[in-house]
């Protein structure tokens, strides 16, 4: 039952049980309407008290539901919460844990709320693209003031309970126990309010010196930094409504401007980001109870630019880390370049000091292999040779206990053969972390050709515990992420000998969303990096056709910001990209000595070009089963790769342009000039035949 009813002395007691968090799902609504019908007919009942079971009053909408008919079908939640208001026994919600979304407008509803500490209250919708569509934009000005309630509306931000004691949301804050202090509360309301009317927050008045004034001074500061969103813009148009127009009026207009925002391609990015975390987690032939092995000690191998930020994921999870090097310089600078980055976040007032010391004492310094023979999970971070790699595993094999993980965090060598250099190639995985490790969300977890289930299930759920966005990719070179830029990166090159410069093609692909373009991108990490990848394709696949433009820049010695100057230049201690006139003419040239005629590119053709050279590899990648889902696919680009968030990556935005468009552009540019680029993924030619995206 995903509704309990119980009577207590007089007061009928309707408790939501729909774990985990008291969804709001078809079935706990039809249960609410009838615990109010039969309070409503028995006359031994003189009050109702409403509340959750568990550790939640209730987490508002069941997302199960999202996007099924279910959502919509009746007693819709607007239906429950009028049944709750027009109810002629008063109802009394018993706020407890967690109130939030749909949860907090049904309390909203009711006529009295009792709340105790510690209670997280929330309206969250703005989050997904959305706005409080049962009344939350009317009911919580009128609950806890105009200027309150739009702030917590407009951020979706969490209110702890005990900050909103007096605000008007509570009629009571009880101390102790929530629901004895709502019978309570519920026998005194029923004896003072009987023969009468309860009060009802749709008739409370909202008092505020200059509400019109103030509303448009927020309208104006939430559109400058809301953008491109609309939700935020239409929460306040809605609290607008109900404010100058009255509650009906505001009503009304809040569900048009909810059913508006569910169209929106930018709500429909945000849950497709919002599912697709929770996606990700799952991998199809893994099952969510394959058990995992305990992971109490980590060892990090390599303090490095990488090793050093993964292993301060560890211990800022609480996790103690030994971090092993050769040399004890190399482990000195590594624990040193630690201490600096937690002393940053000190400085900032983010951490305080003696988080600082605990974290630093979470990590143990060692030269030695032996200290790691009792670390359940030991990730890899040497330099990026097959050959010392090979000389690590094979050490590992050796001291690492039984059933211990063996993680690399390799980008660009295979994985099987990594695995292949131990007895126990079922424990090999690997963890792609992206830089800076201590930052970036993204965390491909590579599969080898052997790793274990409960290898995968495990890693998944430490990914979890550092808080990492986790997508599982198969064994292929450059993985999801690097395999899809370097295609990406490769139009934009051959944009450069076709007629563009490197500014015009970041600034428009940067208009487009990305944080960064390809050139400002590339200057950032070095463009020796690529050059390096570029000489090995070239040899490995001499017949793949490549621009050589960026090697001359390479050879020339500007590796980017670190030597001062890239495709851009850079003044001392400055990040500004400056449009180099050297650079620029040794494009232009390089197109005459290739016998290029330059042309003028315009900004969609950039986009086109850069973008759906992404959602072609991406394709190809579904296909050969390295990613198990677009979603996942998307999840990297939004959390690893900057890709606009209001887009909802990369494969979701094909969709949103429709595969059938996406294809013609595809073909166009494939009779282009440096056309043969172009390989479409028979995927997209599919599903565009069939009408349908990859997201279904
Ligand atoms: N730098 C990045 O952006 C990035 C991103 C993802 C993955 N990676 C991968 O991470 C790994 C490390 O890269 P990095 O950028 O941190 O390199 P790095 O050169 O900064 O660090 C490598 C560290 O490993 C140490 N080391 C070398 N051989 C060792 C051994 N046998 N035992 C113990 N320590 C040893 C070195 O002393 C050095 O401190 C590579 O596999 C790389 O492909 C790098």
């Amino acid at each position: 039952m995903a509704v309990d009813y119980t009577t207590r002395d007089g007061v009928a007691v309707i408790t939501l049980n729909n774990p985990p968090v008291n969804g709001l799902g078809l079935s706990t609504r039809i249960g609410i309407m009838d615990g109010l019908a039969r309070a409503e007919r028995d006359p031994a009942i003189s009050a109702i008290v409403l509340t959750g079971s568990g550790t939640a009053f209730s987490g508002g909408a069941d997302i199960t539901e999202f996007n099924t008919p279910k959502a919509l079908q009746e007693p819709t939640l607007a239906t429950v919460i009028r049944a709750v208001e027009a109810s002629a026994k008063p109802v009394v919600a018993a706020i407890h844990s967690v109130a939030m979304g749909g949860g907090l407008e049904l309390a909203l509803g009711a006529h009295y709320r009792v709340g105790v500490p510690g209670a997280q209250i929330a309206l969250p919708e703005v989050k997904l693209g959305l706005l409080p569509g049962a009344g939350g934009t009317q009911r919580l000005p009128r609950a806890i003031g105009l200027e309150a309630a739009l702030n917590m509306i407009v951020s979706g931000a969490t209110v702890m309970s005990e900050k909103l004691t007096d605000s008007g949301l509570f009629d009571e804050m009880a101390e102790g126990d929530v629901l004895e202090a709502a019978l309570a509360f519920a026998r005194r309301v029923a004896e003072k309010d009987a023969g009468g009317t309860h009060p009802r927050l749709r008739d409370r008045k909202i008092q505020h010196e200059n509400a019109a004034g103030f509303i448009q001074f927020s309208r104006n500061s939430v559109a400058a930094v809301a953008k491109p969103f609309p939700a935020p813009g239409k929460c306040i148009d809605a609290i607008e409504a109900g404010v100058l127009k009255g509650f009906d009026h505001g009503l009304a207009f809040e569900r048009e401007c909810f059913l508006a925002l569910v169209q929106t391609p930018e709500s429909r990015a945000l849950r497709h980001a919002f599912f697709g975390e929770r996606a990700a987690s799952k991998i199809p032939d893994v099952p969510s109870d394959t058990p995992v092995r305990a992971i109490k000690q980590v060892a990090v191998i390599g303090a490095g630019t990488m090793g050093g930020g993964i292993a301060m994921n560890f211990v800022n999870a609480g996790l103690p880390v030994m971090l092993l090097e050769t040399k004890p310089e190399a482990l000195e600078r590594g624990l040193a370049t630690i201490r600096k980055n937690y002393e940053t976040t000190v400085k900032k007032g983010k951490l305080t000091q003696e988080a600082l010391e605990t974290r630093m004492a979470l990590i143990t310094p060692t030269l030695s292999y032996d200290d790691l023979a009792g670390a359940d999970l030991i990730v890899e971070a040497v330099f990026e040779e097959l050959g010392v790699k090979e000389q690590v595993f094979r050490r590992l094999d050796e001291i690492a206990k039984p059933g211990a993980i063996l993680a690399s965090n390799t980008s660009t060598l295979d994985l099987n053969k990594i695995a292949a250099f131990t007895t126990r190639p079922g424990d090999v995985v690997g963890m792609h972390f992206f830089s800076p490790a201590n930052v970036m969300k993204l965390l491909e977890v590579v599969r080898g050709e052997h790793t274990a289930k409960d290898v995968l299930a495990t890693v998944m759920q430490v990914a979890k515990r550092i808080k990492k966005t986790a997508v599982v990719s198969g064994v292929c070179d450059g993985f999801i992420g690097n395999r899809m830029i370097e295609q990406y990166i490769r139009q934009a090159l051959f944009m450069l000998e076709e007629g563009a410069l490197p500014a015009q093609i970041d600034g428009a692909i940067e208009r487009f969303g990305f944080a960064m373009g390809p050139f400002r991108m590339s200057d950032l990490a070095g463009n020796d990096i690529g050059w390096a990848i570029r000489k090995r394709r070239y040899a490995e696949q001499p017949g793949m056709h490549y621009s050589r433009i960026a090697d001359r820049l390479c050879e020339t010695g500007r590796f980017g910001q670190k030597t001062g100057g890239g495709w851009y230049d850079y003044r001392p201690g400055d990040r500004t990209a400056r449009p180099s006139a050297l650079v620029d003419e040794m494009i232009v040239a390089y197109s005459g000595e290739i016998g290029c005629a330059r042309r003028e590119i315009g900004d969609d053709e950039i986009v086109e070009r850069l973008v759906f050279a992404l959602v072609n590899e991406g394709a190809k990648i579904l296909a050969e089963g390295i990613a198990s889902k677009a979603s996942d696919i998307d999840m990297v680009y939004l959390t690893g790769y900057g890709f606009p968030l209001w887009r909802g990556g990369p494969m979701l935005h094909a969709d949103t342009v429709g595969l059938y468009n996406v294809e013609r552009a595809m073909a166009r540019y494939a009779s282009q000039q440096n056309g043969d680029a172009w390989e479409i993924a028979p995927l997209v030619t599919e599903l565009a035949k069939a009408g349908r995206g990859f997201n279904g």
